[in-house]
């Protein structure tokens, strides 16, 4: 579904990402590992268009993207769930996931979609009338996925998604990243979380100083300390 080869980025004259290369296969959950400041956020937010200086190749379902300006990314089925959610103050959360339909949806479609969302997200089906930003971070975490998967995405990219969030909530996120494995939706996620993330993912990569070091099966991975170790720790 997405095949990276060659990509590159800059900030400046600093070469943050390094000619890497990667795919995510559709069905699949792809962890991209490594250290603080390895490139990881770097590296999603060139696939999104959102970093200037940008080279090399992005297929997505065969389609060369790279060069495309971001928005092209949201109606071809690509979404982006950052590490600062942008969740808008003084929103309810029903006024939030709204933002997150397509232009093209109807009324009749908007309302069908929030009750689905409703259900994948329990906890945000009780507050869906509460002021978004008076909810926990792990909450808003939540209603920041729920509202990217509002224009039914193919693939969803997600950067440090249990970040600061209390294990309780941590753990009914992973377990929501799998049932939208179940229903079709392709994941790549950046994850400090080592462990739990190889345990719901198929594969991983590991990326340091800005070059793609290791990949494998993610049970590979979690049987692999000594690589854990050296790359992974924080
Ligand atoms: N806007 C920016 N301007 C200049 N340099 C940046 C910018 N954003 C990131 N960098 C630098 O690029 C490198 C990679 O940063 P990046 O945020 O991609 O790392 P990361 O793997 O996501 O780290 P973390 O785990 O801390 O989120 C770092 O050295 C960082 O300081
Ligand atoms: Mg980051």
């Amino acid at each position: 579904m997405l095949k990276v080869a060659g990509l590159n980025a800059w900030y400046d004259r600093s070469h943050v990402v390094q000619n890497i290369a990667f795919e995510v296969r559709a069905g699949e959950i792809v962890t991209l590992m490594g250290r603080n400041g390895a490139g990881k956020t770097t590296t999603l937010r060139s696939l999104m268009g959102l970093v200037t200086k940008r080279s090399g190749s992005m297929h997505f379902n065969g389609r060369e993207m790279l060069a495309e300006p971001a928005h092209t990314r949201f109606h071809q089925g690509l979404a982006y769930v950052p590490e600062e959610r942008r969740i808008v103050p003084g929103l309810s959360v029903r006024e939030n996931l709204q933002l997150g339909i397509t232009a093209s949806s109807n009324r009749h479609e908007m309302v069908r979609m929030i009750e689905e969302i409703a259900t994948t997200f329990p906890r945000l089906k009780e507050r869906l009338e509460q002021d978004a930003t008076s909810m926990s971070g792990g909450e808003q975490q939540m209603l920041a996925i729920a509202r990217a998967m509002m224009a039914r995405p193919q693939m969803i990219l997600l950067d440090e998604p249990s970040e600061g969030i209390m294990p309780l909530l941590v753990e009914e996120m992973f377990q929501l990243f799998v049932r939208m494995k179940q229903a079709g939706t392709t994941i790549l996620l950046v994850e400090q979380n080592v462990e739990r993330a190889l345990r719901i993912s198929d594969r991983a990569y590991i990326l340091d100083q800005g070059q793609i070091v290791h990949t494998g099966t993610a049970e590979e991975l979690l049987d692999d300390q000594a690589i854990q170790e050296r790359y992974c720790a924080v």
